[in-house]
């Protein structure tokens, strides 16, 4: 028989990517999609027709959907990546983010219990680095105290304990992969490495002027997500379940970031003036400034992460590191150019 997993979050970034993966081994996948007014599948044409591939319409914050898909799939494994997983965003609409990616994580533990499958079904919670926050030591282990700087964060450590405490009550299978930053083709527009993709390509087009960034200084432990999703997927093959940090250990700035795409676009930067007040130029031309509009309210200053326990404990590899992600980025977005 084959084995049988859900999927929430299946249309954001990671979704897509662990459903081939467990496709490719064989799962019957059971994914969870909102009703969207627009399309909301772009991401997942590719397997809508796959034999072993059910979509299901579902909601985090709807307990009822929940227990109805659980019930009805009665899945080996339940893998929760569906979240507002947007940082800045959250200091905006707290409420939402923390039903969605906090009580929404309870509502699926719960369901999986209503079912009667607690002692059978294992659960992947997407947890995340952001619970570290105003980092107390560096790098970051799955030792290191919490400290989140938002509704996200804050969200996400609700659960985090959630988890826990299911996993001590109940005996349930359940664990936390506390994953730093990853990032691919599929990630969204608005978040940071693929925002100076898509503009820097923009702007050697001739199609924007300039890109408009927050903190240029903030520090990231960037990954590939096609990596991350087989540390998901391993993290539920175990013994025992136990919490585990993804990360690559490599730190690099925002600027940098900006630095590496510009230059491989023929347009290498130099910068004037500080804070808010610094821009980037290419010859003359000015390519980047700052707004306070992509500030937080608390800035996460560095996240950098010791995957070290995951290394060893789970045989967990990654094939991509900073440059090689970024060159899948941009690679992949000049072919949709060259294409449109
Ligand atoms: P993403 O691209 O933002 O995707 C989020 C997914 O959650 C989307 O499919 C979204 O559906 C779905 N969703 C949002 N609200 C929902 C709700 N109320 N009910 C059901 N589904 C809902 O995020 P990602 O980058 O793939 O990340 C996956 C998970 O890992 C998230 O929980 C995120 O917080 C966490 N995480 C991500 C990273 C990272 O660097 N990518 C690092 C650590 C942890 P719609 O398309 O309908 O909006
Ligand atoms: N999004 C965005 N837009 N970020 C900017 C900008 C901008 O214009 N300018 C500077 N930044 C900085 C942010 O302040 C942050 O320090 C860094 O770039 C990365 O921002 P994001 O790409 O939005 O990611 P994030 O680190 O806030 O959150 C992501 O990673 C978390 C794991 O650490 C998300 O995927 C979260 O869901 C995830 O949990």
């Amino acid at each position: 028989m084959n084995k049988k997993a859900i999927i929430t979050g299946i249309t954001g970034q990671d979704g897509p990517y662990l459903a081939d993966l467990l496709l490719e081994k064989g799962y019957e996948v059971h994914a969870i999609r909102r009703r969207g007014a627009t399309d909301n599948t772009t991401r997942i044409k590719h397997i809508l027709d796959h034999d072993n591939f059910w979509l299901h319409y579902g909601d985090l914050t709807d307990s009822s959907s929940l227990v109805k898909i659980v019930n009805m799939v009665k899945p080996d494994e339940v893998y929760n990546l569906g979240a507002m997983s947007h940082v800045r965003i959250s200091f905006d609409i707290p409420e939402y983010t923390g039903d969605t990616g906090g009580l929404g994580v309870t509502r699926m533990l719960e369901a999986i219990r209503t079912a009667g499958l607690e002692k059978t079904c294992k659960f992947y919670q997407a947890s995340t680095s952001e619970l570290y926050g105003k980092v107390v030591e560096t790098p970051q282990t799955e030792a290191t105290p919490f400290w989140p700087r938002s509704p996200y964060g804050v969200a996400k450590l609700y659960a985090y304990w959630m988890v826990k405490n299911y996993r001590e009550s109940y005996g349930m299978y359940a664990c936390n992969g506390i994953l730093f930053n990853h990032e691919s083709p599929k990630r969204g527009d608005d978040f940071v490495t693929q925002k100076i993709v898509k503009a820097a390509i923009a702007i050697s087009y001739g199609e924007q002027d300039k890109l408009t960034l927050g903190n240029l200084d903030a520090m990231r432990d960037w990954g590939h997500a096609k990596d991350y999703v087989k540390g998901m997927y391993l993290m539920l093959q175990q013994d025992k379940p136990v919490d585990y940090v993804l990360a690559t250990g490599e730190i690099h700035s925002v600027k940098e970031c900006c630095e590496y795409v510009f230059k491989k676009l023929g347009m290498p930067l130099r910068w004037e003036g500080n804070g808010i007040e610094e821009k980037g130029f290419s010859g003359d031309k000015l390519m980047i400034d700052c707004s306070e509009d992509f500030y937080r309210p608390a800035e996460v200053q560095l996240l950098h992460g010791d995957s070290t326990k995951a290394q060893s404990e789970l045989n967990w590899e990654f094939e991509h590191d900073f440059y090689s992600l970024m060159d899948d980025m941009v690679d992949t977005e000049l072919m949709k150019h060259v294409e449109k």
